[in-house]
């Protein structure tokens, strides 16, 4: 066996773009993540949940983490699945992870959509998860307060005596959130990196393409030697996923709601706790959609590796809430044999014209009775008709 080959497959494993969102295989292993024994042990375990190396000492590190990880994965999977139901690709081979096919490895706009969406769930979990205080390390986010208008200031020391009121509002952590989902989510690029470390103290975490660019080369200069075919393909996918991940995190945090609660004796609302919640993971995956439907194809050609110096952007056309891709999908009409269309409404997604592609589809008509007609009888009972039901359902051929 050549020693190169040994040493790209090492690296694969390691830490490869192509990782990017195996993780979300993490409902495989089933620990129940008390201990940082539970993080995946042997390379078997690790490749089971498609965990990248960093991944596993992040999961030793802070064990509490994990099971919201494993939230954000289930999370992403059902917000996908719901988002594309009706479409000729619904989501469904997410579930294949970390096995997954081209639809979601080769650069398509579905694995932007898929990997913003799953650098989203992350943010969403963990930033919930400290407003929660259900994690040691961090705690609310910011921007909570508490407003008294003039009249109710005089009662507030009587109010504050007379029960333990906790006066303060919770803000979801968002910053801990967004690190926590550049730690994870990124790490199959990106690599270890201290400074980006979360934990006790999260410092400045660095969010400069160019210089983990040239980093992945600098390693893939000594593992690979001078295959530069691997390296620009690898590299330029890596450029796509993190600007699709930093789309998915931006959704996030440009989502967050103000809400309040009044408090008081006459529920007057002159006291009132006000903090940040972010919106349901749902309705970020409907943001996330809009953005799929108008996601920019990047040409290869156009994706220059700059040198680190040099501060310019390292996609340069698209705006950076742009979800971005490399190639075009196909038209996935193989995937549709035997779905159920909808053949009474043309514009609907799911219509038989739209969904079945030039198959056309077959009608069954089946029979239900139901209860029906009820009336209410003197005392003391209810008189119902049965009455047949034909029930059309449509499928693609
Ligand atoms: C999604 O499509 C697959 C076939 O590609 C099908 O097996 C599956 O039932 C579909 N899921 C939903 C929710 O329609
Ligand atoms: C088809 O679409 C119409 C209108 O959107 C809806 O009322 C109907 O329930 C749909 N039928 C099926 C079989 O989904």
């Amino acid at each position: 066996m050549a020693p190169t080959w040994i040493l790209i497959t090492v690296l694969t494993v390691l830490l490869s773009p192509v990782f990017g969102i195996k993780w979300l295989a993490i409902s495989n292993l089933k620990s129940t993540f008390e201990e940082p024994t539970d993080c995946p042990k042997t390379a078997q375990e690790q490749t089971l949940v498609g965990f990248v190396q960093p991944q596993v000492e992040l999961c030793k590190r802070i064990i509490d983490l994990m099971p919201f990880m494993r939230a954000a994965a289930d999370e992403t999977i059902a917000a996908c699945e719901d988002t594309f139901k009706q479409h000729r690709w619904n989501c469904s081979s997410i579930k294949l992870a970390p096995n997954f096919e081209a639809d979601l490895t080769k650069g398509t706009k579905e694995q932007a959509f898929v990997y913003a969406l799953s650098a989203a769930a992350v943010v969403h979990q963990v930033a919930r998860a400290c407003a929660k205080g259900m994690l040691e390390y961090c705690k609310c986010g910011a921007g909570a307060t508490l407003i008294v208008d003039e009249e109710a200031a005089n009662e507030l020391p009587k109010m504050n005596s007379g029960n333990q009121f906790h006066w303060q509002g919770c803000s979801d952590n968002i910053e801990y959130g967004m690190s926590a989902s550049q730690e994870w989510a990124d790490a199959p690029w990106k690599g270890r990196r201290s400074s980006r470390q979360v934990g006790g103290i999260v410092d400045d975490f660095i969010n400069d393409l160019a210089e983990s660019a040239n980093e992945v080369k600098e390693k893939e200069k000594t593992v690979v030697g001078n295959d530069v075919e691997i390296n620009t393909a690898e590299r330029k996918r890596m450029l796509i996923n993190q600007q699709n991940n930093d789309v998915g995190r931006e959704a996030v945090a440009s989502s967050q709601l103000r809400k309040c609660k009044c408090h008081g004796v006459s529920s007057s609302c002159h006291v009132k706790t006000c903090w940040n919640a972010l919106s349901p993971l749902s309705d970020i995956a409907k943001r996330l959609k809009t953005r799929y439907l108008n996601a920019q194809q990047v040409h290869p050609s156009k994706l220059h590796i700059l040198d680190p110096s040099q501060k310019t952007p390292l996609i340069p056309t698209p705006p950076p809430t742009d979800l971005v891709f490399l190639k075009p999908s196909s038209d996935y009409c193989d995937r549709t044999v035997h779905r159920e269309c909808n053949s009474t409404n043309p514009a609907a997604l799911n219509s038989c014209t739209n969904l079945c592609c030039d198959r056309g589809h077959s009608t069954t008509v089946t029979k239900t009775s139901e209860q029906c007609h009820c009336k209410y009888v003197h005392c003391c009972y209810v008189k119902c008709k049965k009455c047949i039901f034909h029930v059309e359902r449509s499928y693609c051929n």
